[in-house]
């Protein structure tokens, strides 16, 4: 992977206190993190364009990073889900990656990540990638620990915010399906796994 440079604009104050009051809200500026990469040879798929797995690793990165700063507490990923790969990421364009903390729950909060390219000599910019992510704070034994609630400031914020309620009921029908019916849950033997 390549090295990323992550902005310091976002106010969070480095080296901070750990732990934040969870009954104050936060907005999502305060936990902002905005990465750059440049991207190589060496994370290229066979069409010669970023491999979607490093945008994914990018994602739970930032957007780990992002998380904790809005709660200063250990965070997991718990979930990603909605992951569109719109345009094809060229190799030598810069990554542009962005994971802000839509809206937070007891213990869980959403994150909306992006991903743009920039041309490095024209400055074309471009979306192609996007994801939403759900992390959980944890304690040391990887019980999930209350976090603050998100305080939208931008029309952005806000319709992100809103559509944040959507797609948590939308997860949780998911998680409920997925405990009950316990699909995919018996490993499938093939001929390759009998003879690895
Ligand atoms: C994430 C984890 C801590 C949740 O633990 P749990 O015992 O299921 O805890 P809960 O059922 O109380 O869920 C905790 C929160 O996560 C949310 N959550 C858990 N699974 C979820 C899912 N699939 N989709 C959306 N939200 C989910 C719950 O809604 C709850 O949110 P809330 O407190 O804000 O209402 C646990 O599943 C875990 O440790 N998973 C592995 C994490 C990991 O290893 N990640 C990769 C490396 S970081």
């Amino acid at each position: 992977m390549s090295r990323g440079v992550t902005d310091s604009e976002s106010g969070a104050q480095p080296g901070a206190v750990s732990g934040v009051p969870v009954d104050v809200p936060r907005p999502p500026s305060a936990s902002r993190v905005r990465t750059a990469y440049i991207t190589h040879p060496n994370q290229a798929n066979v069409h010669g364009t970023v491999f979607g797995g490093h945008i994914l690793r990018w994602f739970d990165e930032v957007g780990a990073m992002a998380a904790v700063r809005h709660c200063r507490q250990p965070v997991v990923t718990a979930l990603i889900d909605a992951v569109a790969f719109e345009a094809p990421l060229r190799i030598g364009d810069f990554a542009i990656v962005r994971a802000p903390v839509t809206r937070a729950w007891t213990t869980s909060m959403e994150l909306h990540a992006t991903v743009h390219a920039e041309h490095p000599l024209t400055g074309e910019y471009r979306r192609v990638a996007e994801a939403f992510l759900t992390f959980v704070a944890v304690d040391d034994e990887s019980r999930p620990q209350p976090v603050c609630p998100i305080e939208p400031e931008t029309e952005d914020e806000q319709l992100l915010y809103e559509g944040a309620a959507r797609r948590r009921a939308a997860r949780l029908v998911e998680r409920v399906r997925r405990e009950e019916t316990g699909e995919g849950s018996e490993p499938v033997a093939t001929e390759s796994d009998d003879g690895a």
